[in-house]
């Protein structure tokens, strides 16, 4: 009896020392591995300008829609409105799919194709497809719009949405001039 008891101690403090043991492995080798990159980030963060200058390198600003439409390409865009053909149709008498069809879309009266059952939200918005409001939609559909049937998350990149916008226009032979 007393030898079993004693073996079965020994088993016990053996797997405390595995278990301790492993604990000091995995944490010793953790604070080891985490502190690598700070010191390399800590120089630029020590004087204000620096981190001031670093700021906007992270979170650029977003330019104005002008400044975005100028510099942006319809070619680019039509690469970009690859997500949106699962539910629109880009070329002319394309028809309505999920979405009605965007082929002279800027310039247009909102919620105006014939045989399309448009939201409320999208009918109560009123007015022409201007710019301005297609940037603002393809932000954030539902936010521009509350209640959209459009179940698209948006184009939270602006340059990317100045693609798109300026291809728009190249496939709509009403559009206005754009802003400047
Ligand atoms: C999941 C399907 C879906 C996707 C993806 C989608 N749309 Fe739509 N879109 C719709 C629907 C549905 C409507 C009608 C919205 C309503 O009635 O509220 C709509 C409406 C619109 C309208 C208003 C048209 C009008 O006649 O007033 C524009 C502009 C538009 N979409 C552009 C886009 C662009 C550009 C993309 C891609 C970046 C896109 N959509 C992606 C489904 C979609």
């Amino acid at each position: 009896m007393g030898i079993t008891l004693q073996k079965m101690a020994g088993g016990v403090l053996f797997a405390l020392i595995l278990v301790v043991g492993l604990n000091l492995l995995v944490n010793g080798i953790m604070p080891v591995e985490t502190p690598h990159p700070a010191p390399s980030s800590a120089p630029h963060a020590g004087s204000p300008t620096a981190t001031a200058g670093q700021a906007p390198a992270t979170a650029a600003p977003e330019q104005p829609l002008p400044q975005r439409l100028a510099a942006a390409t319809a070619a680019k865009g039509q690469a970009d409105v690859k997500v949106c053909q699962s539910c629109h149709n880009f070329n002319e008498g394309g028809g309505t799919k999920v979405g009605p069809d965007l082929f002279g879309v800027v310039g247009r009266p909102k919620a105006a194709v014939a045989g399309f059952a448009y939201s409320d939200g999208l009918k109560k918005l009123g007015g022409d497809w201007s710019y301005e409001d297609l940037d603002k939609f393809l932000t954030k559909p539902g936010a521009f719009a509350a209640g959209t049937k459009m179940t698209f998350a948006g184009l939270p990149d602006g340059d990317k949405r100045a693609n798109v916008i300026a291809y728009l226009k190249s496939i709509s032979p009403n559009a206005p001039p754009p802003p400047q």
